[in-house]
């Protein structure tokens, strides 16, 4: 019984020098992530008790007394903590939201000085991936094309952005809180679009790219190349065919022609040139 009593007495004097309290540090995590909350224990200070506890009752979650270190004291930080005992600095894994309080270190010197600091914690969630949607596209010719896109997040309180690569002739875009609509358009349709869609909050950015191949264009190109290349091959065969027959039949072109001249010349040579020069000798 007067150990109970004692007990009591002890706890509401140490609640008392409670009241007195050192320094508060801010720490911030994600969820899923190790951080260290630190004690902030004096440099020349020699520990010789450290008590980390959270609540208005000060419920201890880690403890270090001359018996040992004990850090699974709550279920609810079961196999996540760990005391360093030279400074005091208690490291907490795999973050929750609900590990967002103010913890309480009541560090203890061998001369028996007590202090006790304070860390307040906030536990952030992580930005989800945006989802990108390409759900209309015009290919309208091998010059030009437009896509219409959209990105939307199950995230809160966040601005989207855009990132066009090759850069779009004519870029524009609508947002709302949760979703954003870009439409891209292109002078000269390009083989592939990277479109990454940004979401920010704060600090914090992620993105989610979509790399769009635009095959119809190129496809088509190929295909004119093939017809020319077909036609060109088809004159030229024609023309070789044409000088194989000009330089076989070449007998028979010269006798035919001079068979024509024949014809057509050898009265002007017999009457009038050779008359006129006659006449003008004598
Ligand atoms: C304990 O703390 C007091 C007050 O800060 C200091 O004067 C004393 O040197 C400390 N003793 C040890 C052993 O750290
Ligand atoms: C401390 O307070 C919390 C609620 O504020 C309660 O659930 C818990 O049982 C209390 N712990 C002790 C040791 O009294
Ligand atoms: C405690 O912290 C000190 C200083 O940061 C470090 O050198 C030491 O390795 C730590 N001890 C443990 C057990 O993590
Ligand atoms: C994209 O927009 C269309 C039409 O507004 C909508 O039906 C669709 O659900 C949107 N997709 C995403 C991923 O937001
Ligand atoms: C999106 O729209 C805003 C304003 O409407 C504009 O300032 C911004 O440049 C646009 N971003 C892109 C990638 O088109
Ligand atoms: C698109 O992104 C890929 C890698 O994600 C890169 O290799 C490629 O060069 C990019 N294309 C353009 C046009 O920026
Ligand atoms: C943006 O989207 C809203 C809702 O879809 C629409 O009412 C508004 O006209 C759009 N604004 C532009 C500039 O496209
Ligand atoms: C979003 O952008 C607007 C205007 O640029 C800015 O006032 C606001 O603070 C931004 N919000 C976030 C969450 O970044
Ligand atoms: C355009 O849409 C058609 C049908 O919706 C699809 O087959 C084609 O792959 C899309 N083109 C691009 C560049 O995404």
């Amino acid at each position: 019984m007067r150990f109970i009593v004692l007990f009591l007495l002890f706890q509401g004097l140490r609640v008392k020098v409670l009241g007195e309290t050192g320094v508060t540090t801010k720490v911030e995590g994600y969820v899923g992530d190790t951080i260290i909350l630190p004690a902030k224990v004096f440099k020349t200070w020699t520990l010789s008790r450290i008590d980390w506890s959270i609540l208005s009752n000060y419920t201890w979650i880690a403890t270090w007394h001359p018996g040992g270190i004990n850090t699974e004291r709550r279920p609810e930080y079961k196999g996540r903590l760990s005391l360093n005992i030279s400074t005091g600095d208690l490291t907490m894994r795999d973050l929750r939201l609900r590990d967002a309080m103010t913890y309480n270190v009541d560090l203890l010197n061998t001369s028996n000085y007590n202090i006790v600091n304070r860390v307040q914690l906030v536990v952030k969630e992580r930005l989800k991936k945006p989802t990108i949607q390409l759900y209309q596209n015009f290919t309208k010719s091998e010059s030009g094309c437009v896509l219409v896109l959209n990105c939307s997040s199950p995230d809160t309180g966040i601005n989207f952005s855009w990132e066009v690569e090759p850069s779009c002739h004519h870029c524009s875009n609508n947002s709302s809180s949760d979703t954003s609509e870009l439409i891209a358009f292109f002078l000269t349709t390009p083989d592939t679009v990277n479109l990454t869609c940004i979401v920010k909050r704060e600090l914090e950015k992620a993105s989610s790219i979509l790399v769009s191949k635009i095959k119809v264009p190129t496809f088509r190109r190929q295909q004119d190349c093939d017809y020319m290349f077909a036609w060109g091959f088809f004159t030229a065969l024609l023309i070789v065919i044409g000088v194989i027959l000009l330089f076989h039949f070449r007998g028979k072109i010269t006798e035919m022609f001079q068979q024509f001249r024949g014809l057509g010349i050898s009265p002007v040579t017999d009457s009038n040139v050779p008359a006129e020069s006659v006449t003008s000798q004598k």
